[in-house]
């Protein structure tokens, strides 16, 4: 049985990456690595984590020693590396946290899988999850394409570009096999809800005010998280080695636009009256470097491997509202405890 690790499994998309793989491929070993740190969450992997083909390990990726015994000890031949900090805001308060997991975390992991394959790379796959903010802003017009130049503005997304740029060095240097994807914004089932479309179902439900960053007209190209993972699949079966491929939905919406739909959307399933939850709209002060447009161009993936969303934007919000409604203990459980400091802090000048 192939022994593949994913790192970052209990996360938002890492967990429905997990589900994929686990279920499809039942010759393939999963093994979970996760840190659980406040964004990782068991609860999301409950209906696989009894699979015969899954092993979930708790462990930081930054942790040299440990990792570079498991992967001695279980020789895995594909890394699927998600396990990242990942939300902006967190990033301009804790950079340094970022460069810890995000750089150091990636480099070590590229280091623990050389050091067990010492150059002997037959068959073997380094899978490098990245994000589309590693290119910076667009302004008015125009996409991200796989030849965009990397220009970074926040720490996050500095972070991540510098993992890229790790992977392919050692791609480059080493001759190990590997393949990036980057992908926008993702939505959908299990999101922990410090990013806008939880937060703000979160907020609607409670009747809490619906925090927007200065005027709202931010845009940002949404997608689907399973079809996100669909295409993770598709990338490390059929994607050729040192390539990058884009993900994204060609679906951008201004923020105040989309909070507006999410407000329609759940009037009717909260059955209030229509235009009730638009009035939670606050407008608050900006992010601090904030990136004005992202959009994706998702031509080569769905040219080369043949990938195309699933879903439309209103049937994954509907989804999406649906499974929050459905699963309001799972909400309540994350946003108890740390997460009224983490609000509170970065939502005071409300
Ligand atoms: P997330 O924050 O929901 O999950 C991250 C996971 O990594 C958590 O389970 C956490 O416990 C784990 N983790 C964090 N630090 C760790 C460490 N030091 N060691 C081991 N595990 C650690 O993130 P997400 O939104 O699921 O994103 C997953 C990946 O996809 C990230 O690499 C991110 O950059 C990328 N990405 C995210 C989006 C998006 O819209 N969310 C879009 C494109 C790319
Ligand atoms: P976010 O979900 O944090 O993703 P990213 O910054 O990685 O794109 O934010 C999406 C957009 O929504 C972004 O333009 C910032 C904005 N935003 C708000 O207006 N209010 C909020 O409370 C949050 C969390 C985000």
């Amino acid at each position: 049985m192939k022994k593949i690790i994913i790192t970052g499994g209990a996360g938002f998309i890492g967990s429905h990456v997990v589900r994929q793989f686990v279920n499809k491929y039942p010759m393939y070993q999963i093994y979970n690595l996760d840190a659980l740190t406040y964004a990782g969450n068991l609860e999301n992997l409950r209906d696989i984590e009894k699979a015969s083909n899954y092993t979930f390990v708790k462990a930081d990726i930054t942790d040299e020693r440990f990792i570079h015994e498991l992967f001695q000890k279980q020789q895995f031949e594909a890394v699927i590396h998600l396990a990242a900090e990942s939300h902006v805001d967190r990033s301009i308060t804790d950079p340094l946290a970022f460069v810890r997991t995000n750089v150091l975390g990636t480099v070590n992991l590229l280091q623990a899988f050389k050091t067990l394959w010492q150059n002997n790379w037959e068959g073997k796959r380094f899978y490098h999850v990245s994000t589309d903010e590693v290119y910076g802003t667009l302004g008015e017009t125009g996409l991200f394409t796989e030849t965009t130049a990397y220009d970074p503005n926040s720490p996050y997304s500095a972070s991540k570009a510098s993992s890229d740029h790790f992977v392919r060095a050692y791609g480059e240097t080493y001759g190990m096999p590997y393949v990036v994807s980057n992908c926008s914004n993702n939505y959908g089932p299990n999101h922990f809800p410090e990013k806008l479309i939880p937060l703000c179902i979160h907020n609607i439900i409670h009747q809490k005010p619906l925090p927007i960053y200065g005027d709202g007209r931010y845009t940002r190209d949404w997608l689907y998280v399973i079809d996100h993972a669909r295409a993770i699949d598709d990338v490390f079966h059929k994607g050729a080695n040192a390539e990058t491929y884009n993900i994204g939905g060609f679906n951008e919406w201004q923020n105040i636009d989309l909070v507006r739909e999410l407000c329609r959307q759940m009037d009717k399933v909260l059955e209030r009256t229509p235009g009730e939850s638009e009035e939670l709209i606050t407008y608050v002060k900006d992010r601090p470097g904030h990136d004005l447009r992202y959009a994706i161009d998702a031509t080569k993936i769905n040219q080369e491997l043949g990938w195309a969303p699933s879903v439309t934007f209103p049937e994954g919000l509907a989804k999406t509202i649906e499974w929050y409604m459905n699963n309001q203990e799972w909400l309540n459980n994350v946003t108890s405890g740390a997460y009224t400091d983490y609000y509170n802090e970065q939502y005071s000048g409300e």
